[in-house]
């Protein structure tokens, strides 16, 4: 028997060695020179069509933005917020934050009860979870720095298709059904989503239609003031929220300083806090950069090792020193220092896992304690625009703005309600991510581009809640160290660990049982689950001849569409 088997594997090897083809590379879609790579076919066809008229990156950035919150309303938006990193096409970089904001009469203890204790579901599910929605405000900050045709030609297509409706995919309405009972329970009205729902079905949104239509009339007004203001005010209120009219009025969005570090010759852009994806790639690469990745195959159990004991002391230092960067000291100089890197990575083997009782923040001298969506376009003209938004959990806190036909994002549930208790995503945090009047709330999202030789390489971003940070990096570390393409890089199986809880969570059916009986002799716990929170990366890659590849994640109903 032993014999018949040899022989069977030596000939599989001689058959395999002589006659089977290498497998077709996985490509996306090549464009000449433009692209727009979202969740969506629509959205992404919307901000295409744009760019086809003329328009530059951020004004497909505009249309996109507005489709998105109209044929993907699990996460797209106008009741959330987010973060766009841009690299224009004279190599200028910045950030837009248009993160939502605490309430003004909110308070560290708003969740908690007379004992202390955190209520359950109040900042996440209804009108108690909800910040100060910031994406239209983005919307119009963009514009009006660098849009190029008129306002109307960039919403009017969702109007259209928010008035006439689109076709629901099976995906849409398997989310939409698991989410119906909790759109009946916080709204105290029949909303357009809470039914059942089918693929095939026209999902059409009137109220949302004429919300548009006001915001395109009457410009950031037209959200927040006037009357879709008095729509969200009044409802929020009769659901016994706290947002005012004062907090709708004083919210703005801020420019802010990229993060920019190098990785192994590449120059990245990221998002910095009030997102704390932009420093936590910062550390990872950085614990990473000294390791010869080329001796190291991909996916395997010394790379998933070297990725995951680089993850847990970076997302350590994260629950304690990150926050608003306009509320709390937060030392992002030293936590991205080469040095202080290093020094965290010596206690790193490859014989044993570091438990994470054992890893805590590292000791930075000076220091006083005191369902998202991401798209990326590059345009004709070399612009790239990189956006993750987000209402937080699908759908947000479910509560339908009454007469305006919007979702409001579930937000408030990014801060840490309590020192040490986990929010929806297992994050934990401390005092710098505590509950204040009017702070941001930390976010894990991380719109990043990267450059090599001074040229545009790549636009990247995802949603994932706190698996954001290690799906951009994986991803980063694929293309650059492992030159595989956009698609094929997007598509390969990824894993993630976060410090606590303590596991390294692997995409199901993606990594062998040798590689799995490893790490778990090695002492490192492996939790695989099928779920949202591995991400759904939608990136743009420039090919060595100029042109563009779109990685579009086949997770989800993801497409890139180009010209
Ligand atoms: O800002 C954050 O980190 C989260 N609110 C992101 C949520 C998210 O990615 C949900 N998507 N699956």
């Amino acid at each position: 028997m032993k014999k018949i088997i040899f022989f069977f594997a030596i000939s599989l090897l001689l058959i395999n060695c002589k006659t089977t083809p290498e497998p077709e590379k996985i490509t996306g879609l090549i464009a000449e020179k433009a692209m727009v790579v979202s969740a969506k076919q629509e959205a992404s066809k919307i901000g295409a069509a744009i760019l086809q008229k003329g328009g530059n990156a951020y004004d497909a950035m505009v249309a996109t933005h507005f489709a998105l919150a109209v044929v993907y309303p699990v996460a797209g938006n106008i009741g959330g917020g987010g973060f766009m990193v841009y690299r224009d096409k004279d190599g200028t970089t910045g950030t837009l934050d248009f993160r939502e904001k605490a309430p003004i009469t909110a308070h560290k203890d708003m969740y908690l009860d007379e004992n202390g204790d955190v209520i359950e579901n109040k900042s996440t599910l209804g009108a108690h979870a909800v910040a100060i929605p910031g994406s239209v405000a983005g919307v119009f900050a963009v514009y009006e720095k660098f849009g190029s045709l008129p306002f109307k030609d960039l919403i009017q297509p969702s109007i259209d298709l928010a008035r006439n409706g689109y076709v629901v995919t099976k995906n849409e309405a398997e989310d939409l059904n698991g989410a119906a009972d909790r759109f009946k329970k916080v709204n105290n009205y029949e909303t357009v989503f809470g039914k059942e729902w089918k693929e095939g079905d026209i999902l059409k949104q009137e109220e949302l239609a004429k919300t548009l239509e006001r915001i395109r009339d009457f410009g950031k007004d037209g959200f927040y003031k006037g009357e879709t203001a008095d729509f969200l005010v009044n409802y929020v209120t009769e659901l016994g929220g706290i947002i005012s009219h004062e907090d709708l009025e004083k919210y703005e969005a801020v420019w802010r300083n990229p993060i920019t570090f190098n990785f192994k010759g590449y120059k990245i852009t990221s998002m910095d806090l009030p997102a704390s994806g932009g420093i936590c790639l910062a550390q990872i690469l950085k614990s990473i950069e000294p390791y010869d990745l080329s001796k190291i195959a991909h996916n395997s159990t010394e790379y998933i090792q070297l990725l995951t004991e680089a993850e847990r002391r970076s997302y350590a230092d994260r629950a304690h020193y990150l926050g608003d960067i306009d509320f709390v000291k937060v030392p992002v100089d030293s936590l991205t220092d080469t040095n202080y890197i290093n020094k965290r990575m010596r206690s790193f083997s490859w014989d044993k896992a570091t438990p994470s009782s054992e890893v805590s923040q590292g000791k930075i001298l000076g220091y006083e304690s005191d369902e998202t969506t991401h798209y990326s376009i590059v345009d004709q003209f070399g612009n790239a625009v990189s956006v993750t938004t987000t209402l937080n959990t699908g759908y947000g806190s479910k509560v339908v703005v009454k007469g305006a036909g919007f979702i409001l994002n579930n937000e408030m549930d990014d801060f840490s309600v309590k020192a040490g208790v986990p929010n929806v995503y297992g994050l934990v945090g401390s005092k710098a991510n505590e509950i204040a009047s009017e702070k941001r709330m930390l976010s894990s999202m991380a719109p990043t581009i990267v450059e090599k030789d001074g040229k545009l390489k790549m636009v990247i971003g995802t949603p994932g809640g706190s698996t954001i940070i290690t799906s951009v990096l994986q991803n980063i570390l694929n293309v650059t160290e492992y030159n595989m393409g956009m698609q094929e890089s997007v598509d390969k199986a990824r894993f993630h660990h976060q410090w606590l809880p303590d596991y390294i969570t692997l995409e199901p059916n993606g990594f062998n049982a040798d590689t799995k009986n490893k790490l778990e002799s090695l002492g490192y716990t492996i939790f695989e689950k099928n779920s949202l929170i591995i991400g759904r990366v939608d990136a743009i890659l420039v090919l060595p001849d100029g042109k563009l590849e779109g990685g579009a994640d086949k997770r989800g109903d993801d497409a890139a569409v180009g010209f």
